[in-house]
């Protein structure tokens, strides 16, 4: 289970997104980013964090602790943002907190090497969980004390928005082209080897049991929460097996091996900039 935790006080919006995260502080003395089940994105935004981000971290990859958060919308009184306060007055109840890594950079692939095996991980990753928000535009990324961290696993499994046509959906190959980390080489072959076997029955009904029941009731077409959950668990298992046969890389645009993972600063650039990485 998710460590369930108060909110105390609500820190300042995180407007970089689309869906208007908050830092928060809670009374575990943790400070979090909190998303809201009143955000606009709805609830499955939430679900889709639980699900992909414990199941990131059981393959062994870095994504920030994640708790739930209970909210008193009368913290939000003082909030002078009218947009603010309507988020926190829809948000009463459990919400998801993410714990905040201060001091962290955003990924930039200019300045940050990844090899090649770790960027396979993350490129089988997100096809398997299908994220379309990870690319070079939008990396949801974080560098911190040195290592790459990967948060934002909202825009996930498309399949849980349209339920009758999930197996199919699920089946679909995954395009990582525009993939943030598509020019690092990535070793999908030796990710999938590695973690396919990991991405178990069990494990998922075990990250799937950890997504509170109030996110998961009320879905049309499913007269339980454990229902629910069971078919989250049927249409990520068969993609686990197949999915690296059907991810699209575009050529990488780094000639030569990859260097020493980290920092970028000291070192010569190792490819050429090209207009398409200007862009953030
Ligand atoms: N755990 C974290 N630690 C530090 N900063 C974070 C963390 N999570 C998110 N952020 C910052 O907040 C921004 C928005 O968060 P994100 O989860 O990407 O939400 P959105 O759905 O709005 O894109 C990120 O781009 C990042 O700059
Ligand atoms: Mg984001």
């Amino acid at each position: 289970m998710l460590t369930e935790v108060t909110a105390t006080r609500y820190v300042t919006p995180l407007r970089e997104g689309g869906s208007l995260p908050g830092i928060v502080e809670a009374d575990d003395l943790g400070t979090y980013v909190m998303k809201f089940t009143g955000a606009g994105q709805g609830r499955k935004t939430l679900v889709a964090e639980v699900v992909c981000g414990q199941l990131g971290r059981r393959l062994g990859l870095r994504v920030p602790d994640l708790v739930t958060i209970q909210l008193d919308p009368v913290i939000g009184l003082s909030e002078p943002d009218q947009e603010v306060q309507e988020l926190l007055k829809a948000s009463g109840g459990l919400n998801l907190g993410m714990d905040f890594l201060p001091g962290s950079l955003g990924f930039d692939p200019l300045a940050y090497e990844v090899d090649a095996a770790e960027a396979g991980k993350v490129v089988w990753f997100d096809a398997l969980i299908n994220n379309v928000d990870r690319s070079w535009r939008n990396p949801n990324m974080l560098v911190w004390h040195g290592d790459l961290w990967l948060i934002d696993h909202g825009a996930t499994m498309i399949w849980h928005h349209n339920w009758p046509g999930a197996a199919a959906s699920a089946a679909k190959p995954y395009d990582a082209s525009d993939h943030a980390l598509a020019r690092f080489g990535p070793d999908v072959a030796a990710a999938a080897a590695e973690l396919a076997p990991r991405v178990t029955e069990d494990l998922l009904a075990e990250i799937a049991a950890e997504v509170p029941d109030e996110w998961l009731v009320d879905e049309p077409g499913f007269d339980s929460a454990a229902a629910l959950r069971r078919s989250y668990v049927e249409a990520m298992l068969p993609r686990a097996a197949t999915i690296h046969e059907r991810i699209t890389l575009g050529a990488p645009t780094r000639s030569g091996p990859s260097r020493a993972p980290g920092w970028l600063t000291d070192r010569p650039t190792p490819w050429p900039h090209s207009t398409k990485d200007t862009a953030q």
